[in-house]
């Protein structure tokens, strides 16, 4: 039987609603990057599709590490989402709505979240069937204000703001009911990762965590 993926990272999600995201081009590193965020109480990990080379980091984390969940991000067109799900891809996050990946990802059972920014891209989203979006560039697109006006319409839909997400203002998007969890790069500082900070790292998914917990 397939499993689930949608309700493993529902629940996940749930105990702990941020999603690091991975940009580490060399592949030990982005294990060790992992692992770090694992420590740390963050198992929802998004590896971004920024360079040749991410997609080999994602399938190492996939076999190099356990009891984490690895989707991919910065997914651009259907033959990149089919090629990450091959991979072992376990969600598909992308920077705005392309209705043949969302429609890919409904048929196949695979979370997916699209980046909207407007009233227009999350309705078509709820179209086209999907229920949880990216809120994307969640700062710049009108942060907590803007999610408040879209969950007073759009009353199914569920959001992941990514985009300017730090620990300062977490607890603010974490405060709505709407919002599924953020997302974002703050919690793996390049600098860190380039020196093997690797504890620092485990110290920001700890703080966010913190975060989450008090928020909700
Ligand atoms: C993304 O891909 O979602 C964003 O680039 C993440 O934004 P951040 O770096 O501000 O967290």
């Amino acid at each position: 039987m397939k499993v689930d993926l949608s309700a493993r990272l529902a629940n996940r999600l749930a105990a702990a609603p941020v999603v690091p995201l991975i940009g580490e081009n060399d592949a030990p590193r982005a294990v060790k990057t992992a692992r770090a965020l694992g420590e740390g109480g963050l198992s929802v990990i998004e590896v971004v599709m920024r360079s040749d080379d991410a997609q080999k980091g994602m399938e190492a984390i996939l076999a190099e590490t356990e009891g984490l969940i690895v989707g991919a991000g910065t997914v651009l067109t259907l033959d990149q989402a089919k090629s990450v799900v091959a991979s072992g891809a376990e969600f598909i996050v992308s920077p705005g709505l392309v209705d043949e990946i969302a429609l890919y990802c409904l048929d196949e059972n695979i979370p997916f979240y699209p980046g909207t920014m407007t009233a227009g891209e999350v309705q078509r989203a709820y179209a086209l069937g999907l229920r949880e979006v990216k809120f994307f560039p969640a700062s710049l697109a009108g942060g907590v204000p803007m999610l408040k006006a879209f969950s007073s319409v759009f009353r199914e839909m569920r959001f992941m703001p990514t985009g300017g997400v730090s620990a300062a203002n977490l607890a603010d998007f974490l405060a709505l009911p709407s919002v599924l969890a953020c997302g974002g790069s703050w919690l793996t500082p390049g600098e860190a990762v380039a020196n093997g900070d690797y504890a620092q790292i485990t110290n920001h998914a700890r703080e966010a965590v913190a975060i989450a917990q008090s928020a909700r």
